[in-house]
């Protein structure tokens, strides 16, 4: 760990000035562009038609690489960070959350939520990507309340927005558990903040420690489904977006390389595909042969594909490097390359050794989870079941 610190100090002092200056005022040119990844093409086990994962020979087969990425959390101060101030810290997150908050009330309450994400990752592996979708549609929307979870006529997840949402029935599960071992104890909230930190590890990603403490909203409401980004905004929508949630646009960065593991429908991308923008031909932001392999594997927009064409079961920086390389997959990522308050964050995050981008992961994270809306945080409750609310409208 002490290696990583000296090489994340270095790092930082050679990117820290840059991001900030980038992040105010937009002026840093783009680096040089880099044509050099070298990713391995895997199976993605799909098992639909077409090929499966890109590769950038199109006609090889590879190796599944090996994740090698070993992350330990220990506590060190030390590390560098690139966080900045924000809106959030003015919040009462603070004051509400706290990293001990269940140790009397619920001791086993981390243990019980880890044993159920490991469990049914180990049965489903793309479920882990998705519990990391669904903590950031909750706290995108109305902060982290679990908004997103309520399941009944006219709620968030009941929107069209929502419907490639996933893993709902494995904090349904935890919270069945959690009521016997401590009934009324730990909010819904909570347990998905959790459960897509320890989705993340499970992925071999970043561990990062969760302050508790959060409560269960009472309001979900469809239309706010559709205040979350579903890939097709400019970047001025996205930073603004993430700003009005107290985030940054190195949050922004960051968090977007979430989709370095993961899937999207095919119906997310095709517009890119075909009749760009009314230009009678494919979005020219992506590489041809590239948008060539989607064409053949987005038949029907119900079709999934990995979002990190080169190295889609690993959690690393490569998600960056396509980027680089016009390979983002969606249009939303691949902006992140051509607008100058984002790329320099992009090409400080490919350049360096993957390390850093886990690093950083764990901090946006972190900020993620504590975002938290004062209305329905006052009026919050700890839910029985985490599709429905204790009482009636
Ligand atoms: C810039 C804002 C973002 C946009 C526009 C965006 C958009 C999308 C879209 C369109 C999909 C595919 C949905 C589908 O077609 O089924 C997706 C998938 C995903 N997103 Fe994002 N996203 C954003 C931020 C985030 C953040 C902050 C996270 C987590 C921290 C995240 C995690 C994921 C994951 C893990 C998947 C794959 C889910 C799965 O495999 O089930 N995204 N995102």
């Amino acid at each position: 760990m002490k290696y990583y610190s000296i090489s994340f100090g270095f790092l930082l002092i050679l990117v820290l000035p840059l991001i900030l200056a980038s992040a105010q005022n937009g002026k840093y040119e783009r680096a040089a562009y880099h044509d050099s990844y070298e990713g391995a093409a895997q199976d993605d086990q799909d098992q639909g038609q077409g090929p499966a994962t890109y590769d950038k020979n199109d006609d090889k087969e590879s190796e599944p690489e090996q994740n090698d990425q070993n992350y330990e959390q220990d506590g060190d101060d030390n590390a560098p960070s690139l966080d900045t101030p924000t809106l959030l810290d003015n919040l009462a997150s603070d004051d509400l959350l706290s990293f001990g908050y269940y140790s009397k009330s619920c001791p086993k309450a981390e243990s019980i939520i880890n044993k159920y994400v490991a469990k049914w990752v180990e049965e489903d592996r793309t479920l882990a990507a998705s519990l990391l979708r669904l903590h950031f549609h909750d706290c995108a929307v109305h902060g982290c309340d679990a908004s997103i979870l309520l399941n009944h006529e006219g709620s968030e997840r009941t929107a069209e927005a929502s419907k490639s949402l996933r893993g709902f029935e494995v904090i349904d599960d935890i919270k069945a558990e959690m009521e016997k071992e401590c009934p009324r104890t730990v909010s819904c909230a909570d347990i998905l903040t959790a459960a897509s930190r320890d989705a993340t590890v499970l992925l071999g990603g970043p561990y990062w420690d969760v302050p508790y403490g959060r409560k269960d909203g009472k309001v979900s409401v469809e239309k706010d489904a559709a205040l979350v980004p579903m890939g097709r905004e400019n970047i001025t929508t996205l930073i603004e977006f993430y700003q009005s949630n107290g985030l940054n646009v190195i949050d922004l960065v960051v968090l977007s390389g979430a989709h370095t593991i993961g899937r999207a429908t095919c119906g997310s991308l095709q517009f890119r595909l075909y009749n760009y923008a009314g230009t009678g031909r494919q979005d020219e932001s992506l590489d041809s042969r590239y948008a060539n392999f989607l064409k053949r594997k987005c038949r029907w927009a119900s079709e999934y594909v990995d979002l990190d064409a080169t190295t889609p079961q690993t959690f690393d920086n490569v998600y960056y490097k396509n980027l680089q390389a016009k390979m983002g997959l969606l249009l939303t990522d691949q902006s992140l390359y051509s607008d100058p308050r984002t790329s320099p964050i992009v090409d400080a995050l490919a350049d360096a050794p993957s390390e850093f981008f886990n690093h950083q992961f764990a901090v946006s994270m972190t900020r993620l989870g504590n975002i938290l809306v004062p209305a329905a945080q006052d009026g919050g409750e700890i839910r029985t079941k985490c599709y429905s609310v204790n009482s009636n409208y």
